[in-house]
């Protein structure tokens, strides 16, 4: 392995979130605007490029990959990258390929997903309410993300659902979705919304702490803090009614940038370090401009370098601290 990535803060860069396209089968509420402009498919990254792009990461010491979008399992040829990756798990080079979906087309890829490497997916879920699932995502059927919830299971993948804390919704979701989850022997991650990209609403509105829903789930469920971790930003703790976990994601109430090990590449080959700042660098030019990966890796080392501190979100402004949409880069 060449020299491992590093920041100037010292923290060292093992996880790379790979987005392979802005675009989704969904619109909720908390990501996008209804009205979207995607970024024309010609300017995308190939499933080569990106192939190559992970890889020259890989090379550098990072040991986990998760596949992003918008909606991943909406970008064509993404299976043949998952295929191409999959060859770092073999070579024991990279720990984990995995990714994060709405669940929508989880049901036509769980099978060849597992069969590739992939041992467990995040899937996006914020409701068990059919009707309340449709007001959130404008789109989409609840039935339909169930139906692949089960594939994913009997494929043998692991699951962790993921819901978006929302005012007015969560606090009457909460003890179903733990019941749910845990007991399909899923974990659940609870996220505070972040201010990214214009939504047509102010974020004040939906924006629920978790210091608050976890007040609300300790009214009903045992909660026992573990010091366990999967690679990303949640804390766990275990319920002991049902021995299941649940994370919490907490950017607004609780900064957790002091430990971040990862960073970001859009489809488009931007790298960003840091969800949170517009700190960027263009990977793309790099990677076309020479056939060896000298300028890549120059380029990949230099803006790591300068990775920022952390992010400075804020809801209170009402306005999105950034103008960039959650979706470019897929959390
Ligand atoms: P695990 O591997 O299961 O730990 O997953 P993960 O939490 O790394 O990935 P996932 O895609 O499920 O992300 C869950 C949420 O965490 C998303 O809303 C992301 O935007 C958010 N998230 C992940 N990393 C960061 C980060 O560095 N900063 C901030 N602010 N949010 C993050
Ligand atoms: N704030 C927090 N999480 C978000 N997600 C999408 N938009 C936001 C937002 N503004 C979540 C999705 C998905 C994950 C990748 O990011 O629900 O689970
Ligand atoms: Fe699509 Fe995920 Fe954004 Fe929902 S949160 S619109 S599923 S990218």
């Amino acid at each position: 392995m060449a020299c491992a990535l590093r920041d100037r803060f010292g923290r060292h860069i093992t996880y790379l979130r790979l987005s392979v396209t802005d675009r989704c089968d969904l619109r909720c509420i908390y990501c996008m605007s209804e009205d979207m402009t995607f970024v024309p498919r010609g300017e995308l990254l190939s499933v080569e490029e990106l192939d190559r792009l992970a890889s020259a990461f890989v090379d550098r010491g990072v040991s986990k990959i998760r596949i992003t979008g918008g909606e991943p399992l909406v970008r064509k040829g993404v299976m043949s990258l998952f295929e191409g990756l999959s060859r770092h798990l073999r070579t024991g080079a990279l720990r984990e390929l995995t990714l994060t979906t709405n669940g929508t087309l989880l049901a036509r890829h769980a099978d060849a997903l597992a069969r590739l490497g992939v041992r467990r997916v995040n899937v996006s879920l914020d409701t068990l309410d059919p009707v309340r699932f449709r007001a959130i995502t404008r789109r989409g059927t609840l039935g339909v993300v169930m139906d692949g919830l089960r594939a994913a299971q009997e494929a043998g993948l692991r699951i962790k659902l993921n819901a978006v804390a929302l005012k007015s919704v969560t606090e009457h979701e909460i003890h179903d979705l733990i019941a749910f989850a845990h007991g399909r022997g899923m974990d659940l991650t609870l996220i505070e919304t972040m201010p990214l990209g214009e939504i047509g609403a102010d974020r004040t509105d939906q924006y629920l702490p978790l210091t608050e829903l976890r007040r609300l789930i300790g009214t009903r469920w045992t909660l026992e803090d573990t010091a366990e971790r999967t690679g990303g930003p949640a804390r766990y703790a275990r319920v002991a009614e049902t021995g299941g976990r649940i994370g919490f994601i907490t950017p607004m109430s609780h900064n957790f940038c002091e430990s971040c090990n990862r960073v970001r590449v859009s489809a488009t080959g931007t790298l960003y370090t840091c969800l949170g700042q517009e700190d960027q660098a263009d990977l793309r030019q790099a990677l076309r401009g020479s056939e060896a990966d000298d300028a890549l890796r120059a380029a990949i080392s230099a803006a790591i370098e300068a990775k920022p501190r952390g992010h400075d979100f804020s809801i209170e402004r009402g306005r999105p601290t950034l103008s960039r949409h959650m979706s470019v880069l897929g959390g």
